[in-house]
C-alpha cells in the first residue's frame, strides 16, 4: 500500500518551498522504504529551488540523511528492516566500465529508486539528487542505502551523505593528503571546513584555512585550522607561500567554484602539487591560465565528485571514527529545525550564518 506522507516540495521556479503531502509508493525491486530521522540542508537544495540544476519541477528537496529502513522490496539483501542507514546519491553499479576498472567511486551508472514518488494528484515528483529526504519517508534504490553504527547521531552523520563527505573525500580520497603534507583550503563552509577536517585526520602537517569571510575563518580554526588567510585584506597566494616557507602547499583543495579561486588554488601549491577542486561551478564560468605554467608547475589538476567516496567502505569507517571522538561531525550541526522551517534555513545559509542547519524528524 502506497503511503501519505508529509515532504518539502519546490513546486516552480525561485518560488518558496511549501510543505505538502506526498504519495510514497511500496518499494519494488531492489528498492528500499527509509523512515526519514534527520535531514541537512544544502546549496545543492536551494540550487534546485533556483532551477540551476535543472527544469524538473516539482522537485522534492533533501539529500544529507539518515534514517531507518522501513521496507525493502524484492531481491534486496545488503540492507534490511530495522537497519540505521545514511543515504548515499552514487549507489554503483558494479558493471559499467568503471566499476569494471575497479574504481566504483567513478561509476558512470549509479542507482535510484525506479518508481515515482507523486503528489496527492499525480504529479511525478523528481528527488533532489534521487533522494528527496526533507519528507518522512522516502524511496530509494537499495544501494543509496548505507548501514552504519545505530549508536550515532542521526543529525550529525547524516551530513556524511552529501557535503561533509564531499570535503573530508576531497582531502583523502581525491587530493591525497599524507602524514606530514601542507594544505590549503580555498572556501571554508560546510565542504571546506570538512576537508580541513579530512586534512587533519590523514595527517597533514599545516592545514591553511582561506575565506573572505572572518565568521568562516574563526570556525575552520575551531575545526582544526592551523593558520587563516581572509582574502579580501591579504593575497591568498602570497599568504599561503609565506607559510610554507615560500613554495606553496603540497595540496589545495578549492571549494567555492569559482574561477578566481581556482586560479588562487592553482599558483598557491608547491610546484608538482595537487589542486582539488571540489567547488561547483556554473556553466558561464570560463577559466584562463598560461599554458606554460599548467606544464611548468607540472602535479595533478583534479576534480572531486562527491570526494571520490565509496559509501559501503568510507561511511561505516567515518561514523566508527565519530563514535571514538576522532571527527567532530556534530560541530558541523549549527542548529537543529522543523520540517516547515527549510525555507527560513536557506535565507540563513544564504547569509553565511550557518554550516549546516539540520532537519530532525
Ligand atoms: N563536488 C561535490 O561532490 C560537491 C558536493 C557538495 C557540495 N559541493 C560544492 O562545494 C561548494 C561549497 O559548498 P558549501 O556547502 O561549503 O557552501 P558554503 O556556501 O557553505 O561555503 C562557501 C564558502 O566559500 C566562501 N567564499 C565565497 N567566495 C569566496 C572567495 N572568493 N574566496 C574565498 N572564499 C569564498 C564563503 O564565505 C563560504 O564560507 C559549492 O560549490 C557546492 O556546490 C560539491
Ligand atoms: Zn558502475
Ligand atoms: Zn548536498
Amino acid at each position: 500500500m502506497a503511503q501519505q506522507v508529509r515532504a518539502v516540495v519546490a513546486r516552480s521556479k525561485g518560488a518558496p518551498v511549501s510543505l505538502e503531502t506526498i504519495v510514497v509508493p511500496d518499494p519494488g525491486p531492489g528498492e528500499a522504504l527509509v523512515k526519514i530521522e534527520a535531514c541537512g540542508v544544502c546549496h545543492t537544495d536551494l540550487h534546485y529551488r533556483e532551477g540551476g540544476i535543472s527544469d524538473d519541477f516539482p522537485f522534492l528537496l533533501g539529500h544529507e540523511a539518515a534514517g531507518t529502513v522501513e521496507a525493502v522490496g524484492e531481491g534486496v539483501t545488503d540492507v534490511a528492516v530495522g537497519d540505521f542507514v545514511v543515504l548515499n546519491w552514487r549507489a554503483v553499479c558494479g558493471q559499467c566500465r568503471a566499476c569494471l576498472r575497479g574504481r566504483p567511486w567513478y561509476c558512470f551508472d549509479t542507482h535510484n529508486a525506479k518508481q515515482k514518488m507523486t503528489l496527492t494528484d499525480g504529479t511525478e515528483l523528481s528527488p533532489a539528487l534521487g533522494i528527496g529526504a526533507f519528507a518522512e519517508k522516502t524511496l530509494v534504490a537499495a544501494g543509496q542505502c548505507t548501514k552504519v553504527d545505530p549508536a550515532a547521531s542521526a543529525a550529525a552523520v547524516g551530513l556524511l551523505g552529501c557535503g561533509v563527505m564531499a570535503g573530508i573525500g576531497a582531502a583523502i580520497n581525491t587530493g591525497n593528503v599524507g602524514r606530514g603534507d601542507t594544505v590549503a583550503v580555498i572556501g571554508c563552509g560546510g565542504v571546506g571546513d570538512a576537508a580541513i577536517v579530512g586534512s587533519k585526520l590523514a595527517g597533514a602537517s599545516k592545514v591553511i584555512a582561506v575565506d573572505i569571510d572572518d565568521r568562516k575563518l574563526a570556525t575552520a580554526e575551531k575545526l582544526g585550522a592551523t593558520h587563516t588567510v581572509n582574502s579580501r585584506s591579504a593575497d591568498a597566494v602570497e599568504a599561503v607561500r609565506e607559510l610554507t616557507g615560500g613554495f606553496g602547499a603540497d595540496v589545495v583543495i578549492e571549494a567555492v567554484g569559482r574561477p578566481e579561486t581556482y586560479r588562487q588554488a592553482f599558483y598557491a601549491r608547491d610546484l608538482a602539487g595537487t589542486v582539488v577542486l571540489v567547488g561547483v561551478p556554473t556553466p558561464e564560468m570560463q577559466l584562463e591560465l598560461p599554458l606554460l605554467d599548467v606544464f611548468g608547475r607540472g602535479g595533478a589538476l583534479k576534480s572531486s565528485w562527491y570526494g571520490d567516496c565509496l559509501p559501503s567502505r568510507d561511511f561505516p569507517m567515518l561514523v566508527d571514527l565519530y563514535l571514538q571522538g576522532r571527527l567532530d561531525l556534530d560541530a558541523f550541526v549549527t542548529e537543529t529545525i522543523a520540517l516547515d522551517e527549510v525555507e527560513k534555513a536557506f535565507e540563513r545559509m544564504h547569509h553565511g550564518d550557518v554550516l549546516r542547519s539540520v532537519v530532525v524528524f
